[in-house]
Parts: structure tokens; sequence; C-alpha cells
């Protein structure tokens, strides 16, 4: 019985041991589990931290995109406004000097009709002076053959036709001036597009004449039948002037590149034909025999600000300008295709009778 009872009180013991050991080994794994805890929070804190961060540096990004963005869209409308105003003082420049033009030659014009009567008349005294004396005094003999009378009749009448062709052509000029300046017609109207091409060449003539070591640039009219289109004159010209200038400037860099006898032999040449697609579309078809372009360059043409040109002499705006006044403003298609070395051609469609809708 005291041997049980010494055996009890042993186990006992053992047990209190035991347990004593068993709860350290409980709080030694209760303050790792606090360490635990505390360290997840820490972590928690800091992941929570670089969330933020990102989330910060996601939104100064987006900023910063849209700052770019807003950037060149401010830089795009400058560019386009410069243009607009180039072209509008082009504009009133060309108008201005028609206008000064325009009177002294019809001033001219109008009184050669009168000069030509006036010498009509004065001849045909003369001739009655010579049938009904036909030996005159002495001197007045030797201020005829002095004159040479009979040469002077001849050619007077001469002279003034001519004078009146060459007035002719200079009103012709003066109107083709104000057909290009447009500077009263801001607004959607009914334009003859033959007029529009032949105003804006007329412009250009001064760059497609022969210069030295450069023969003369020819320009081939195959006009075709067109109806009157519904458009802003003064855009279609800006974009026809932008067309050709690119097309004379691609043929002169061709000639700068080509040994003087080639450009002697082969002079470049500009294509304009015009044609009506169907009763609602009309197109104009603009080819050069100049450099042409690779399909790299193509593809980038009406990107604003994208020229091949030295600085100084592109802006890289005519054909983005050109795109949005063909595309936008006239509900139209502006296209382009190239080889290079064997020039370029544009293409304008245009719908004739489009109503208006907004302008640049
Ligand atoms: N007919 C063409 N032949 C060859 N390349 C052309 C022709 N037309 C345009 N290009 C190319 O397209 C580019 C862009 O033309 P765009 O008219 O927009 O600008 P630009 O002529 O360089 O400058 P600007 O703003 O003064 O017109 C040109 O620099 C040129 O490389
Ligand atoms: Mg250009």
């Amino acid at each position: 019985m005291e041997l049980e009872t010494t055996d009890i009180l042993a186990t006992v013991k053992q047990l209190e041991k035991e347990n004593r050991i068993l709860r350290k080994k409980l709080e030694r794994s209760e303050t790792t589990c606090r360490e635990l805890e505390q360290t997840n929070h820490k972590k928690e804190n800091l992941l929570r931290q670089i969330i933020k961060d990102l989330e910060s540096s996601q939104r100064e990004v987006k900023e910063k995109r849209q700052l770019e963005q807003t950037l060149s869209e401010l830089k795009r409308t400058q560019a386009q406004l410069v243009h607009a105003e180039k072209m509008s003082s082009l504009g009133q420049l060309v108008a201005g000097v028609a206008h000064e033009i325009n009177n002294p030659v019809n001033f001219i014009h109008g009184n050669l009709t009168y000069i030509e009567e006036y010498s009509q008349d004065l001849l045909n005294v003369v001739q009655l002076y010579q049938h009904h004396y036909p030996n005159p005094v002495v001197e007045i003999q030797e201020q005829a053959d002095a004159i040479d009378l009979d040469f002077l009749q001849e050619d007077l009448l001469k002279i003034v036709n001519s004078m009146k062709i060459g007035t002719d052509r200079i009103r012709n000029i003066v109107l083709s001036l104000r057909t290009f300046s447009r500077m009263d017609e801001a607004e959607f109207k009914l334009v003859d597009i033959h007029e529009c091409l032949d105003s804006t060449l007329l412009i250009l003539q001064h760059r497609l004449k022969k210069k030295q070591d450069y023969p003369e640039i020819r320009v081939m009219r195959k006009y075709g039948n067109l109806p009157l289109v519904n458009c802003y004159a003064g855009q279609l010209n800006q974009v026809l002037m932008n067309i050709l200038v690119n097309a004379i400037d691609a043929i002169e860099e061709l000639n700068a590149n080509s040994k003087v006898q080639e450009t002697k032999e082969n002079s470049g040449q500009i294509t304009i034909l015009t044609s009506a697609v169907d009763r609602e579309w009309v197109q104009i078809k603009i080819a050069d025999t100049g450099v042409g372009m690779p399909e790299s360059i193509q593809k980038q043409i009406f990107n604003p600000f994208f020229t091949t040109k030295p600085i100084g002499k592109g802006t890289g705006m005519g054909m983005a300008i050109s795109y949005q006044i063909i595309t936008e403003t006239h509900g139209g298609k502006l296209t382009c295709c190239s080889t290079p070395g064997s020039g370029a051609e544009f293409t304008i469609e245009i719908p004739v009778r489009r109503q208006c809708s907004s302008q640049l």
C-alpha cells in the first residue's frame, strides 16, 4: 500500500515536471507566435506602402502620358495655325498685287481700242494724202523716208494688236491670281476644280521654268469633264499647292542627284488627270517623275511634322494639313502611291455635293 503511494507521488511529480516543460514550451511558442504576428504586421504595412507607391507612380506615368499627348497636340495646332497664317498672308499678298495691277492694266486695255481706232484713222488720212499728192514736197518726202513710212504703216496696227494680246494675257493672270487667293470665298460653294488647278499652277510658274542647268518642268493637263464641286475653294487650293510644291521638290531632288547631261535630256514632268468617278465623286490625280519614296516613308507622309527635307526647308505639315482638309473638312480621300526612283502619284477624291462640315 505504502509502495503504491510512493509510486503515485513519483508519477505526479513526473507529470508536474512534464507539465512545466510543456507550459514553457507553450510560452515559447506563444512568444514566437506573437513575434511572427508582429513581423506579419510589418510586412503587411510594407506591402501596403509598396502598393500605394505603385499606384501613385502609375498615376504619375498616366499624367505624364497625358501631358505628352497634350504637348504634341499643342505643337500640331500651333504648326497648323502657322501654316494657315502663311497661306492666308500669301492669299492676301496675291489678292493685293492682283488688285494693284488690275486698275492700270484695265486702263491700258480700255485705251488700246481708241489707239487702234485713231491709228487706223490717221493711216487712212496718210493714205488719202499719198493718193491725192503722190509727189509731195521734198521736206515731206525726206521725213517719210527717214521714218520709213511704208513700214510704219504696215507695223503700227500689228504693234497695237500684240499690245492687246499682251494686256489680255496680263488680265488673265490677274484673274488667275484672284481665283487663287479666293479671299472672298471662305465658305462652302460650287467650285470649278480646273480653275483652281490653273491658278495654282500659275502661282508656281516661277518654279516650273527653265533654270541654269535644269530644263523646264513640263506640266501635262489631262482634264476630264468635271461638274462643279461643293467645297472650300481656298482650302482646296492649299491642298493642290502642297501636292504640286512637293512634286516640284521631288523632281528638283532627282535633278540634283543626276548628272547634268542626264537632266538635260530627261526633264521632269507633272501629269494632272481629272475625271468624274461617278455622279457623286470626282478624282484628281497628280503624278510626278521625281525621286519617289520607299514604303517606309510613304507610311508616314500624312503624319504631322514628318519631313525628309533639310532643316528650314520643310515643316512636314503640308501633307498632314492636306489630309485633314480632304478627309475631315470635305469627306473625301487622299492617297499616295510611289516607287523609289519612279516618282509619286497622289489621288484626291471628293464628293461632288457634300454639305458643309466644320472648317479647319
Ligand atoms: N511627290 C513626292 N515625292 C517624293 N516624296 C514626297 C512627295 N510628296 C511628299 N513626299 C515626302 O513626304 C514628306 C512630307 O511632305 P509634307 O508636304 O508633309 O512636308 P514637307 O514638304 O517636307 O514640308 P512642308 O511642310 O514645307 O510641306 C516630304 O518631306 C517627302 O519626304
Ligand atoms: Mg510639302
